[in-house]
């Protein structure tokens, strides 16, 4: 008998025969349904030319059974048995309210299968794994595990990212034709430029319109991701680990278990995909809800770089506490030889050369001025310039036969090699217990190339020991904070996040190139994750030159940071970023807890992007010209899930430091200050932004003034 689970819009009706299960359903709501007349309608005949009895697209789709798709299990034994499984369900599977686990096997090729489905968050995304064991008494090597589920002919549009070290999260749109798209990542980090992140839907879906399903692997580690449509019409998204050959070989009675696979479905575009990822994230232990807020950040990287010096670093704290910074976090440069990015990865303690009573006086410093002291680490990592490589150059996750290259002068260190692992742990844990830190930022900055622990391919191990690692800090330090960053967003991905409380979204500090980033990197992340810098005025990686009313706007709608030398600003600009810090501490409870609202435009030199309050009392947009504009004057702006029956006034928040508009007149509800108009009219009507420059931006206010 089939069965259906409900969201609070969703239903998916799951048929579970003698074979493994498959969703045959899953989008609109039907609470007045029977699941066995949705199977029952979807029925499929069969055609001529094939084989009799179709292959479901079942959550593990099975070449032995004719599936002619991708499998969802690849493996074999060292006889070769094994290598096409079948399974038929061993037990009833376990039904509740919010979740289903089945349980199959298949006797002849000696494996259990368990796969559990779960409705998290507002109930509308659906969190799938699997636990495969070997039942057999020889090794089963296993190449593929991944989840499969179905997707009607109208999601014949994808939307997924391509991207690079600083332009993360570039969005690639294309027709669903025939065939396959395959995503597949074999950087050892969830990567620029294969995030495992997918969205199908009905042709020319955008933000507010079309039906779409996201998908998003949770895995730092390498991934795959599959969407095909097939010669029958059928068309399936399949996800799971990238496993290389030999990576996984299951001994007798040992099991494994895949990453969770998150889907979610949205009747009205985009926006509503990405509110249902963040209501989940938002619903698990330990995130940084209301009652932690995220704490406005110094980041010394683009300050000082290397150039440490305590004297000039107590000054930046001071200036930073002076504007209203809350975290001071000292960045790469502070421990044993750390002059440039040649030498010192591994030897983690303090540089004596720079910090000659060690940490503990800028600690103090930082501490006394009131703000958090937080640092930074690339524990994965060694430079074979360290005392520790010179010690241990078999803890290196490498082939000893061949020679390993160098990513920014360094190699990864292998974390499931005990020792290893032990070395990192216990010098982290050392400084955390001597010093008052109460943060880290934990970066990774190379791929992993022919990554080997004990003889085989290594990066499943070494993404299970820092998970393990993370853990374990977490469990010494519970109040420690962790930032995830990999050469900025190389290292994105829901699993981390289980462990991490921010993410460093890009090294890309340019407002302008940050406004497309941010907005991709916002499909998947709520914006309190999101790591926002202010930097200087030339962007490090772009040369560009913003003023700090753009630079400022962006960064705005993140978890603000300011990565920028304040001791190089004038007393006039650090006025200006302390007028900022307070206006992002006065919006925060809205910015990092308000539903995400991207919105549409036909004109492509305009991005506009905000949040609105639950209740929707609230409104904060950032509407940015990214580029010279066709026309002279833009279109008004239609903004998007307000309470049509509500009245609201709307006005332009001043952020310090913009430069002057371009147009002769303004409109004249600016002229004005503000206008009054219902949630109806601010949606369908619209509001005309003024002529601005480009690349610049202002936010827009919207507050609701009918008292209800
Ligand atoms: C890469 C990071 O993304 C930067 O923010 C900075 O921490 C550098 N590493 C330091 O080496």
């Amino acid at each position: 008998m089939p069965l259906m689970l409900h969201g609070d819009n969703t239903s998916l009706v799951l048929a579970h025969g003698d074979g493994p299960p498959a969703v045959v359903y899953w989008g609109h709501s039907l609470p007045d349904d029977n699941p066995a007349d949705v199977a029952s309608a979807l029925s499929r005949p069969t055609a001529h030319g094939t084989i009799d009895v179709e292959a479901p697209v079942a959550l593990v789709p099975e070449l032995g059974s004719g599936f002619f798709g991708s499998p969802g299990i690849k493996g074999v034994r060292a006889d070769g048995s094994a290598w096409a499984p079948r399974f038929k369900q061993s037990k009833p599977p376990e039904v509740g309210d919010d979740h289903v686990r089945f349980f199959c096997d298949d006797g002849v090729a000696g494996l259990d299968l368990e796969i559990e489905l779960w409705l998290e968050g507002g109930r509308d995304v659906v969190a799938m794994r699997q636990v495969l064991t070997n039942t057999a008494d020889t090794n089963y090597s296993l190449g593929r595990l991944s989840l499969s589920l179905p997707l009607p002919s109208r999601a014949n549009e994808i939307l997924d990212f391509t991207g690079r070290w600083c332009d993360e999260f570039h969005p690639r749109r294309q027709l669903w034709e025939a065939g396959a798209v395959i995503n597949e990542n074999r950087r050892g980090r969830s990567s620029h430029d294969h995030v495992a992140a997918l969205f199908a839907g009905t042709g020319g879906f955008d933000e507010q319109q079309g039906e779409v399903w996201g998908f998003h692997l949770g895995w730092s580690g390498n991934s795959r991701l599959v969407a095909e449509r097939l010669a029958d019409g059928r068309r399936y998204l399949q996800a799971g680990e990238l496993l290389f050959s030999g990576e996984v070989s299951l001994n007798p009675g040992e099991s494994i278990i895949s990453p969770w696979l998150y889907g979610a479905y949205s009747p009205s575009g985009l926006g509503m995909i990405s509110r249902a990822f963040h209501h989940y994230l938002r619903s698990r232990d330990g995130h940084p809800g209301p009652g932690n807020p995220r704490p406005v950040i110094l980041n010394t990287w683009e300050a000082v770089y290397f150039d440490h010096n305590l004297e000039t670093l107590k000054s930046l704290a001071d200036r930073a506490a002076e504007v209203g910074v809350e975290r001071f976090v000292l960045d790469d440069g502070w421990f044993q030889n750390r002059n440039d990015d040649t030498a010192g990865l591994g030897d983690w303690w303090v540089d004596t050369t720079k910090h000659p009573d060690g940490l503990g006086p800028l600690v103090d410093h930082v501490t006394g001025l009131g703000l958090e002291f937080g640092l930074w680490f690339e524990p994965e990592m060694v430079n074979p310039d360290s005392d520790l490589y010179r010690a241990h150059p078999e803890w290196v996750l490498a082939d000893p036969n061949y020679e390993q290259p160098l990513g920014r002068n360094q190699l990864v260190l292998d974390l499931a090699n005990p020792d290893a692992y032990d070395y990192i742990l216990n010098h982290i844990d050392t400084l955390l217990n001597e010093l008052d830190i109460s943060y880290i930022k934990w970066d990774m900055n190379r791929d992993h190339v022919q990554a080997t622990h004990a003889g085989r391919a290594g990066t499943r191990v070494q993404t299970l020991a820092l998970y393990e690692l993370l853990a374990e800090l977490g469990r010494r330090h519970p109040k420690l904070e962790i930032e995830s960053c990999s050469s900025g967003g190389g290292r994105v991905d829901f699993e981390i996040l289980r462990y991490t409380k921010r993410i460093w979204t890009s090294d890309c500090n340019d407002a302008l190139e940050r406004q497309r980033i941010q907005r991709g990197f916002s499909m998947l992340f709520p914006p309190e994750l999101m790591g926002a810098h202010v930097g200087p005025h030339v962007s490090h990686t772009t040369r560009r030159t913003h003023d700090l009313g753009f630079r400022g706007a962006v960064a705005f709608l993140g978890h603000l940071g300011i990565e920028w030398n304040l001791l190089d600003a004038t007393d006039a600009e650090r006025a200006q970023v302390k007028e900022l810090v307070g206006l992002h501490k006065r919006f925060r409870p809205l910015l990092h807890g308000g539903d995400v609202v991207r919105l549409d435009s036909q004109d492509e030199a305009t991005m506009t992007q905000g949040v609105v309050s639950f209740d929707k009392t609230e409104a904060l947009f950032a509407y940015a010209r990214i580029n010279t504009a066709r026309s002279s004057v833009p279109d008004p702006v239609h903004f998007a899930e307000l309470d049509p029956d509500r009245r609201y006034r709307t006005q332009i928040l001043a952020l310090p430091g913009r430069s002057g508009e371009f147009g002769r007149t303004r409109p004249q509800w600016m002229d004005d200050g503000s206008v009054e108009l219902s949630g109806r009219a601010l949606m369908s009507v619209g509001l005309q932004p003024p002529v601005l420059d480009p690349e610049s931006a202002l936010l827009f206010h919207i507050v609701a003034i009918d008292g209800k």
